[in-house]
């Protein structure tokens, strides 16, 4: 986790890298700090908080001059997030000063080393160690800055991506890269380094992503010289043209990035599937499957492996594929399927789904199931991520940025490229008649619209809130593929509104769970007309004969819930199986208004990070 901005060139460094935290913030955001070299000395300033508290503190009277600088916003792993472990870091000389995303698991041995050798620390963090490390080889081995990261890194086992430079040189920064993302924004005889590319889009598209295991030394009135951090071989920069415009990672007129990207999903489905589905052919083009289609069409089971909202994308694809295509499906969080010893064979197929493309989990999941010889296929959102690179074959959502810490568009945008797989593949091994798979494909290309209809009951869904903004505990109850639309609804109300609440499957709830109902307790039952509607109206009666408040989740037109809940709200009609894609839409809805109405910070909650780069 954690953001890293760096700059080096003609202008004024500061703005570029405030902004360019502002818009990392969702990798962390419990301190923040910015040092910058003002033609004399390096001024540093660093605090626990947000990027705006950094703000007021230079605001107090710190110079901000200087065109050479590097910033950082943390989630802390290693030590409290407080002022003095907040980066960046400065050696004990003071001529160098670091920041660093990611971790450094062998620290204390390294830092015992140093202690030894006189070094003395001040914060409790890994970074800190690291760049002593750095300056004691810098001293002993009397090298440059580039040369002694480079010693240093092999020293090091953990993940970092990192940005250093020495105030006695102060024309350039040296970087490097394993496990954390670092992109290096080329201006002209300027240079951008960044966790993603947000924090220079509106400076240059020009940028190089630094791979696993590289790293940079960028010196003015130079090229970037790219080498491997092993074995000191010069690599080729592969030099990219972004595509992301400034106005995809803005708010657009919204409060939140979540509402923003709540109404985006009509289009960002839409996008999704767009050259994919051709649904008046017939045909779904995907190349990341029409290439490996054998290993598809052989595969013995297919394996997901996710974590948070994109597992649950994952448990509904289980429900997809066994369905409609009749492949067995097992779906696994990635931390625990990478610490079981799981049975993996040739004949398995893994899909992975990650929104970052970062998620350190999901990542070591990839990297145990390919060990074994399966063929990895990566469902990710973020275009270059690590997860992207690291699979055999994949799929992008093109649900564009997603900034909101909830995630929203990517559920729906992953549910979207599963969909499409499990029907290419129903079509090919003949699951679905003829006619089914047509009517599917139809039922699919309409989603963007019937998402926008779900959209209209906004209204209705805020006052619905107001209602139970204060309870302490809901339930979630589904069945069937909208079991895991439960589960989703529950993680979006505790993440953003830290109301503590349950996902189940409806019939699992006599159980247990009914122990917990009375007039307190909202339900909000997912009980569309076409996914074993009779049985869930029993359970709805369960509840009501128990004085539970009933909000239900219902098909447009739906009368039998109607005369039983408490609140409907409701979705189009459409198949079964698309029915998650709709019916989330509502629960998406009464979270963000509940954490509104409580004052939480909807897209930066307490505690969380959009991309979880640490187990
Ligand atoms: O980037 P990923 O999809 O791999 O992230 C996985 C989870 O960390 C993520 O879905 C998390 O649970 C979200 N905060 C849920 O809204």
């Amino acid at each position: 986790m954690c953001g890293i901005v760096g700059y080096i060139g003609n202008r004024e460094a500061y703005p570029i890298i405030l902004n360019g935290l502002k818009r990392l913030e969702y990798r962390g955001y419990d301190s923040a700090g910015i040092a910058l070299y003002d033609g004399n000395d390096i001024q540093l300033c660093k605090t626990k908080g947000k990027v705006a508290d950094l703000e007021t503190k230079f605001s107090a009277g710190i110079s901000t001059n200087g065109s050479l600088g590097i910033g950082h916003t943390r989630w802390a792993t290693h030590g409290v997030p407080n002022d003095v472990n907040s980066h960046p870091h400065y050696s004990n000389s003071g001529n160098l000063v670091i920041i660093h995303n990611g971790i450094i698991e062998n620290y204390e041995t390294i830092k015992q080393e140093l202690i030894k050798r006189g070094y003395t620390f001040k914060s409790d963090t890994d970074t800190e160690v690291l760049v002593n490390l750095i300056e004691e080889v810098m001293n002993h081995e009397d090298t440059k800055l580039g040369k002694a990261v480079q010693i240093a890194l092999n020293e090091v086992v953990g993940a970092y991506a990192i940005a250093v430079f020495d105030k006695r040189k102060p024309n350039e920064i040296v970087v490097a890269k394993l496990g954390s993302p670092l992109a290096i924004g080329l201006g002209n005889d300027e240079f951008f380094i960044a966790s993603d590319a947000s924090p220079f889009l509106e400076y240059t598209k020009t940028a190089i992503y630094l791979k696993d295991e590289e790293m940079a030394v960028i010196r003015l009135g130079r090229d970037v010289k790219i080498r491997k951090i092993k074995d000191d071989q010069l690599v080729d920069p592969y030099i990219q043209r972004l595509k992301l415009n400034l106005e995809q990672i803005e708010k657009g007129g919204y409060d939140h990035f979540m509402l923003k990207e709540i109404y985006e999903q009509p289009h960002a489905i839409k996008d999704t599937y767009r050259g994919r589905l051709l649904a008046n052919k017939g045909i779904i083009k995907m190349s990341g499957v029409d290439d490996n289609l054998e290993k598809f069409m052989n595969a013995q089971r297919i394996l997901i492996v996710a974590c948070g909202t994109s597992w649950h994308a994952g448990l509904v694809a289980e429900y997809i594929f066994e369905d409609l295509a009749r492949i067995p499906v097992e779906v696994e969080y990635a931390s625990e399927f990478r610490y079981r010893n799981p049975i993996i064979t040739e004949k398995d197929v893994v899909i992975a789904i990650s929104q970052s493309g970062e998620t350190a989990d999901t990542l070591a999941a990839i990297k145990l199931a390919k060990s074994k010889g399966a063929f990895v296929f990566g469902v990710c959102n973020v275009v270059g991520s690590t997860i992207a690179r690291e699979t055999d074959a994949g799929a992008y959502t093109h649900a564009g940025p997603e900034i909101g810490v909830a995630s929203t568009k990517a559920f729906t945008t992953q549910i979207t490229v599963l969909t499409l797989i499990a029907l290419k593949l129903a079509k090919l091994k003949g699951s679905l008649s003829q006619s089914d798979y047509h009517y599917h494909l139809q039922e699919l290309e309409l989603i963007p619209q019937k998402v926008e209809q779900a959209l209209k009951s906004d209204v209705h869904i805020q006052m619905i809130a107001e209602t139970y903004m204060n309870a302490r505990n809901f339930l979630y109850l589904g069945r069937g593929y909208n079991f895991p639309v439960a589960l989703e609804g529950a993680l979006k109300l505790k993440e953003i509104s830290y109301i503590h609440a349950e996902g189940y499957p409806a019939a699992e709830m006599k159980h247990g769970p009914i122990a917990l109902i009375d007039e307190n307790m909202p339900i909000v039952v997912i009980a569309t007309k076409k996914g074993h509607y009779e049985k869930i109206l029993s359970n709805i009666q369960e509840i009501k004969s128990r004085s539970g408040k009933i909000i239900g989740i219902v098909t447009e037109g739906d009368e039998n819930v109607r005369d039983l809940a408490d609140h409907v709200i409701e979705v189009p009609e459409t198949v079964e199986s698309l029915s998650p894609l709709l019916t989330t839409i509502p629960l998406q809805l009464l979270s963000y208004h509940i954490a509104v109405m409580l004052g939480k910070n909807v897209d930066q909650p307490r505690n969380l990070a959009k991309s979880v780069t640490v187990e």
